[in-house]
C-alpha cells in the first residue's frame, strides 16, 4: 500500500518532481514493460498525426531515455530531461555514440534550455502533468517555438481492465477531473487501445508487481490467463499560437 500511497500522493500533486516506484526502484523490470507496452505500434501511429517531429524535440521525463533512440530517428536534435541522477545515468549510457541525442538533469517545472527553442515538448507517463501542473505547462510553452506542440501521453484509467487496476490502487483518482483540468487547459485529447506483449509469464508478472500494489498486482494476475492485456493511452495535445491574435 505503500506504493500506492506514493502514487496517490503524486497524482493530487503535479507540481514538482514526483516519485517513479516503478523505474526509480526497478529499472530493469521497467525496460522489459517499456519493451512490451504498445506491442502493434499504436501510439506512435497516432503521435505521427498529431505533431511535426522532424525538428527540435524535448522528451520531459525520460527516464533512462527509452524513447530517445526512436525520436532520434526523425528528429534533428533530442533532448531528453529527467530529474532523478541514476537514470540520467543510464539514459546516457543508452545514447551513447549516438549524434544528435543528449540527456540532462531537470524538471518538467524548469528545463534547462533556452526560450523559443524547441518544436515538441513530449512526456510519457507523465503523471506530473495533471491536476496542479501550471509551472510545468507555463514552462513548455516558454520552451516551445511558435506553432510547436506540447504532447502528453498517459495511461487511461476509464479503460479496463489497466485503468481499473489503476483505480483500485488510487481511489482518489479522479478521471473525469483530469480529462476537465485538460480540456479547460486547452488541450485537445485522443484516446488510443494498445496491446501490451511479454515474452512470458515472470515478466508479466514482475511487471504488474512493480506498477500495483500486492493485492491488485495479485488480482492482476489471476485476471491474465495468457501473455497479453489491452492498454488504454490518451495523447494530450497543445500547440503555441504561431502568429499574432487580432482581434
Ligand atoms: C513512469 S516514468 C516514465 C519514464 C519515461 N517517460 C518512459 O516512458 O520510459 C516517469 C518519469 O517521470 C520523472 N518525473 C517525475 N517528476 C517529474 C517532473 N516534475 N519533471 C520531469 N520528470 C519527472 C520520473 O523521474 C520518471 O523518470
Amino acid at each position: 500500500m505503500a506504493r500506492a500511497r506514493e502514487r496517490l500522493t503524486a497524482t493530487l500533486r503535479a507540481d514538482r518532481v514526483l516519485p517513479s516506484p516503478n523505474i526509480w526502484h526497478w529499472p530493469q523490470v521497467y525496460e522489459a514493460e517499456n519493451r512490451a507496452q504498445d506491442a502493434d505500434g499504436e501510439i506512435w501511429r497516432l503521435l505521427a498525426g498529431v505533431a511535426n517531429w522532424t525538428g527540435d524535440v524535448l522528451d520531459v521525463g525520460c527516464g533512462d531515455g527509452f524513447h530517445l533512440p526512436r525520436f532520434a530517428e526523425r528528429a534533428a536534435a533530442v533532448l531528453g530531461v529527467e530529474p532523478h541522477p541514476p537514470l540520467v545515468e543510464r539514459a546516457k549510457t543508452r545514447i551513447d555514440g549516438m549524434t544528435g541525442v543528449a540527456v540532462v538533469l531537470g524538471s518538467a517545472q524548469d528545463l534547462p534550455v533556452a526560450d523559443a527553442s524547441v518544436d515538441v515538448v513530449h512526456a510519457r507517463t507523465a503523471y506530473f502533468f495533471g491536476p496542479g501542473c501550471e509551472p510545468g505547462l507555463r514552462e513548455a510553452d516558454r520552451v516551445l517555438r511558435p506553432g510547436g506542440a506540447l504532447v502528453i501521453v498517459d495511461l487511461d484509467a476509464a479503460h479496463p481492465p489497466y485503468g481499473r487496476w489503476m483505480r483500485a490502487d488510487l481511489p482518489g483518482y479522479d478521471v473525469a477531473e483530469v480529462d476537465r483540468f485538460f480540456e479547460i487547459s486547452g488541450f485537445g485529447r485522443h484516446r488510443v487501445v494498445t496491446r501490451w506483449a511479454f515474452p512470458d509469464r515472470e515478466t508479466l508478472e514482475a511487471v504488474l508487481r512493480i506498477e500495483f500494489s500486492a493485492a491488485v498486482a495479485a488480482r492482476a494476475i489471476a485476471e491474465t490467463p495468457g501473455l497479453e492485456f489491452p492498454v488504454g493511452y490518451r495523447a494530450l495535445v497543445r500547440r503555441k499560437p504561431s502568429g499574432l491574435i487580432v482581434g
